[in-house]
């Protein structure tokens, strides 16, 4: 162990959690991770194993990869799997199946990427333009510089949009997976929407931090719509974004309230606060997290996200993949710390669960020698 070693007890992490119809065992999410492992769009076995594995060892609730809602230009990658058609929902089946049996729970990731249909990559309808507020996308997606690419959204664009997340949900809830997850953070659609930078609209969908909700805001009341009152519906957002990791959707707790009445209105269950350290502090004058600050806000259930058991923080493709680059396991003091003080509700773990599928188990039961490193050589492999 790199950074100070364990000395809490973890039990505040494997405490479990009852909301409504939601029940986990314990606090560890399993992040959404792309892992572009799909053909033409759909799972096969060594995903359904993949999942498995890590319910298997305890993962109290699982999000699962990105998943893309049934609209033209909403992915890129057929490596990515689809959210609807019969062949990619019951390779899903399957996969809820599996997690269920082991004890698990699972929500699916929906996802559009919106802008972020990169022209080099694009294998799924490539004549279409992407879709986007205001039809800005990133030259080099590294880099927040913007240019215009495609025309603004129409309003039957968004409708069309908004009524794909709504089909996504009722699949899900048909299915039986334990809730969803809206995609809303890092850049993507939903994101494109709550930026400034990409939400250009002089319309009801732009405006003030208030009015750059709205687009989420449908989308949620179509999926509460789709499914049941008592459906929980998490919603991920974050201040990053891919293209930088500077950006700020809100600057103070007063702009952060406005941001999150009208999607608490609207009826999200859970946040699942993006950031890429899950200590930091939110905003100047507090040590209160972003989870933290949206707890205290809005009493709901948070994620806390971001280098969670790991001494290196996530970073873009380009920078992992420099010979040499390594995460090494870090304590979970302070993690354990924040949970005790229920400074947010659960805390999801990326890298760290990718590399190694009995992280949890690992965790609960003090192999901390056993836990493993985390470097781009052994993403690929993920098993
Ligand atoms: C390979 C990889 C794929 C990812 N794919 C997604 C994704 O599909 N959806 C998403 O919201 N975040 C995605 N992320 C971000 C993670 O969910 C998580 O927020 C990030 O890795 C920080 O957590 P960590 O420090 O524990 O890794 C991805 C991260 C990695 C490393």
């Amino acid at each position: 162990m790199a950074e100070g070693g364990n000395s809490r007890p973890v039990d505040a992490l494997f405490r479990p959690l009852r909301a409504g119809r939601l029940s986990l065992s314990n606090r560890v999410v399993m992040a959404p991770m792309t892992r572009e492992h799909a053909q033409n769009g759909v799972m096969g076995a060594d995903n359904v194993a993949y999942y498995r594995r890590r319910a298997e060892a305890g993962v109290g609730l699982i999000i699962t990869e990105g998943t893309w809602i049934d609209h033209a230009v909403a992915s890129d990658r057929l490596a990515i799997p689809r959210f609807y058609g019969e062949d990619a929902l019951s390779a899903w089946k399957a996969v809820l199946d599996e997690v269920h049996q082991a004890g698990g729970r699972i929500f699916p990731q929906l996802w559009h990427v919106g802008m972020i249909r990169t022209p080099q990559s694009v294998a799924w309808n490539p004549e279409r333009s992407p879709a986007g507020p205001s039809g800005l996308g990133f030259p080099d997606i590294n880099s927040p510089r913007t240019e215009q690419i495609s025309p603004p959204m129409s309003r039957d664009d968004i409708a069309a949009v908004v009524q794909a997340f709504g089909q996504a949900a009722e699949h899900a809830y048909r299915l039986g997976f334990d809730g969803i997850e809206l995609h809303g953070a890092h850049g993507y659609l939903i994101d494109q929407f709550f930026w400034d930078l990409t939400n250009r609209r002089d319309d009801e969908y732009g405006g003030g931090i208030r009015e750059r909700t709205r687009f989420a805001v449908e989308i949620i009341r179509e999926c509460r719509r789709r499914t049941a009152p008592d459906f929980p519906i998490g919603l991920r957002f974050s201040q990053w974004k891919s293209a930088d990791y500077e950006a700020k959707l809100v600057r103070s707790p007063r702009e952060f309230e406005q941001f999150l009445e009208p999607l608490v209105a609207a009826g999200v269950d859970i946040f699942h606060c993006s950031t890429r350290r899950y200590w930091d502090a939110a905003f100047a004058g507090s040590e209160l997290s972003l989870a933290g600050w949206t707890k205290k806000i809005t009493g709901k259930i948070t994620i806390a996200v971001g280098a969670v058991g790991l001494d290196q923080v996530h970073q873009t493709r380009r920078v992992e993949a420099v010979a040499g680059y390594k995460a090494q396991p870090s304590s979970l003091d302070r993690l354990l710390e924040m949970l005790e003080r229920d400074e947010f509700d659960l805390a999801a773990v990326g890298r760290a669960m990718l590399v190694d599928h009995a992280w949890a188990r690992k965790v609960r039961d003090g192999n901390w020698a056993e836990l493993l490193s985390y470097s781009t050589d052994v993403r690929e492999i993920m098993y």
